[in-house]
């Protein structure tokens, strides 16, 4: 089977940077065989993540998640490879970090912390055109 190169984003978010497991996710993403591409320290401003998130407008977690997201600063990587978009989900797991199978990010390393947003340590895009639009937001 042959496959063209694909991009998506990745982003460590607050809790990642925060507990310092941007080298420990981004040495992940190299293990498997991805390259870095590009990356970037944001602070992420509302309009941003607004953007970032405007398909989840109006869920219960939407408002916590944005003030989350702007409580310290996000590690943007621009990450490539043969099928990474979802290879990259795959090597985040599930988004509840509880549930999140043990070999995955989440499940490794992420865990419930009791409080009312889910910190589930990073995004990647889910899709060929969700990256396209998310690439373009977080490396204008
Ligand atoms: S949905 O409703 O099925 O589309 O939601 P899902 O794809 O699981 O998640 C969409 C993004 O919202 C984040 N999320 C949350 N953040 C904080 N708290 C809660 N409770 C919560 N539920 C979902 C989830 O991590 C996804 O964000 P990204 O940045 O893509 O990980």
């Amino acid at each position: 089977m042959t496959t063209s190169v694909e991009e998506t984003l990745v982003l460590i978010k607050p809790d990642g940077v925060a507990r310092s497991l941007t080298g420990e996710i981004l040495r992940r993403i190299e293990a498997k065989g991805y390259q870095l591409v590009d990356i970037r320290l944001v602070e992420a401003e509302l309009e941003l993540l607004a953007q970032h998130y405007a398909e989840h407008q109006g869920k219960p977690f939407y408002e916590p998640l944005l003030e989350f997201m702007q409580s310290g600063p996000i590690v943007a990587v621009r990450v490539a490879g043969q099928r990474v978009i979802e290879g990259f989900r795959s090597l985040a797991g599930a988004t509840d970090p509880t549930t999140a199978a043990p070999g995955t990010i989440r499940g490794d390393l992420g865990r419930d912390w009791g409080l009312k947003v889910q910190q589930n340590l990073v995004h990647g895009s889910d899709s060929p055109e969700s990256a396209a639009r998310e690439l373009a937001l977080w490396f204008a």
